[in-house]
């Protein structure tokens, strides 16, 4: 499929992703907080599915897609937004269902967390919010990572009151600090537990032997790590790893910075400033070569009646159970676009007939498999 023809094809695959939500992928008409007849609050069934994200009593119940707020503030791919815009894209998203938001303090830094903190405050009991913490800050810029206990303590008591609320559902760290041992971090979130100022542990690009050690110390929920069509490297053990200790895996850059929506070509160029600059897969020789997937995804969206984000989302669905994508969105009709992708179901077969097809596809600027055991 030419450029053309793929945006042809993308206008007319929003429309019918939009019919799609007004219909079956909702399955149900939107209750919350109506009123029904005889005057009782009708208490409405999910409008998202739901997935549960670890075990036992360290498990978590969330949409079965989040929202990531990253993009919605200035460190990251678009220009600063508006922080009452990016509210009601917060709030629009717990209305269509999604109960799952994340953020981190690096986000800014410090105003994605504002704004989640600001948009969530009036339902704070229905949602799941998830933080990460991992670096120190000057003048409000990071000047690199740092786990020791006190600067994490210090960390989630900032989080706290950028998030008006009184604990964090979800704590991860966001890099490994070479200098702190793992079991330092994992045995302070533990106090942080006990105290309730967390309720769970997660990880971010911990490598295989980290993930062990602080699971030894303070069972984690949840790995967030990158993992699209695109970016499979973790698919070389550390989903192996989640499944034998029971971790639940939240894949960021789920649709590939919009890669998977068709926002890029070879001739996308980015400023030095740009996050996208550092990313191999970005580089115009990779966006030209990797446009081959692209165009595949296009072609399963054919097929299954939906949109190339879509399939991209609802294939990553569709590995593990207790797999929960977070895409980032500044803008509403992204959002219900990619609400749709949780309607979207391949049987085994076609799981097998896509994953055939698009590993012959030789993508450029993707990790090598050896760093899946790595720390990032
Ligand atoms: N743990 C980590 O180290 C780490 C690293 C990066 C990100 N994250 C988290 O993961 C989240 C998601 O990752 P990400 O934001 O890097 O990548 P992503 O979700 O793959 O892509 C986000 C980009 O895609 C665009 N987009 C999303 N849905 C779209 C749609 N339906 N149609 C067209 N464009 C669409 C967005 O633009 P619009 O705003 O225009 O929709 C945004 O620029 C982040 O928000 C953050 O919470 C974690």
């Amino acid at each position: 499929m030419n450029n053309q023809d793929r945006r042809t094809f993308l206008k007319a695959g929003t429309t019918l992703g939009a019919s799609i939500l007004a219909t079956s992928a909702f399955g149900v008409s939107p209750t919350i907080g109506k009123t029904a007849p005889g005057n009782e609050v009708e208490k409405s069934p999910p409008l998202v599915k739901r997935r549960t994200l670890g075990t036992g009593k360290h498990s978590l119940e969330v949409s079965a897609i989040g929202l990531g707020c990253m993009s919605m503030t200035s460190n990251s791919y678009n220009p600063p937004r508006d922080k009452g815009e990016m509210g009601k894209v917060i709030r629009a998203a717990f209305e269509k269902g999604i109960t799952f938001f994340d953020t981190a303090e690096f986000y800014g830094p410090f105003t994605s967390e504002e704004y989640v903190g600001a948009a969530l405050k009036p339902l704070r009991n229905q949602v799941v919010i998830a933080s990460k913490f991992g670096f120190k800050y000057e003048n409000g810029k990071s000047i690199g990572r740092d786990s020791r206990p006190e600067n994490i303590r210090k960390a989630v008591e900032g989080m706290l009151g950028r998030l008006q609320t009184d604990r964090i559902d979800l704590l991860y760290l966001h890099r490994v600090d070479p200098q702190v041992p793992i079991e330092d971090v994992a045995g302070t979130v533990k106090d942080l537990i006990k105290e309730g100022k967390a309720l769970h542990f997660g990880l971010s690009e911990a490598s295989a032997t980290n993930i062990r050690k602080a699971h030894a110390v303070q069972p984690l929920t949840a790995l967030q790590n990158e993992y699209s069509l695109v970016e499979r490297v973790h698919e070389h053990g550390t989903l192996d790893l989640c499944e034998e200790l029971g971790i639940g895996f939240v894949p960021w850059c789920p649709v590939v910075r919009g890669f998977l929506a068709d926002r890029f070509n070879e001739y996308t160029r980015f400023s030095e400033e740009s996050r996208f600059t550092a990313v191999p897969y970005m580089a115009p020789e990779a966006l030209k070569n990797n446009m081959a997937l692209l165009n595949l995804v296009y072609e399963w969206a054919v097929r299954k009646k939906a949109t190339p984000v879509q399939i991209s989302l609802a294939w990553l669905l569709a590995q593990k159970p207790w797999i929960v994508p977070i895409p980032g969105t500044t803008r509403i009709h992204h959002l219900e676009e990619n609400i749709g992708g949780t309607d979207v179901n391949f049987t085994a077969a076609e799981l097998r007939e896509f994953r055939t097809a698009f590993e012959k596809i030789k993508l450029i600027g993707v990790r090598a498999s050896e760093s899946a055991q790595k720390d990032v």
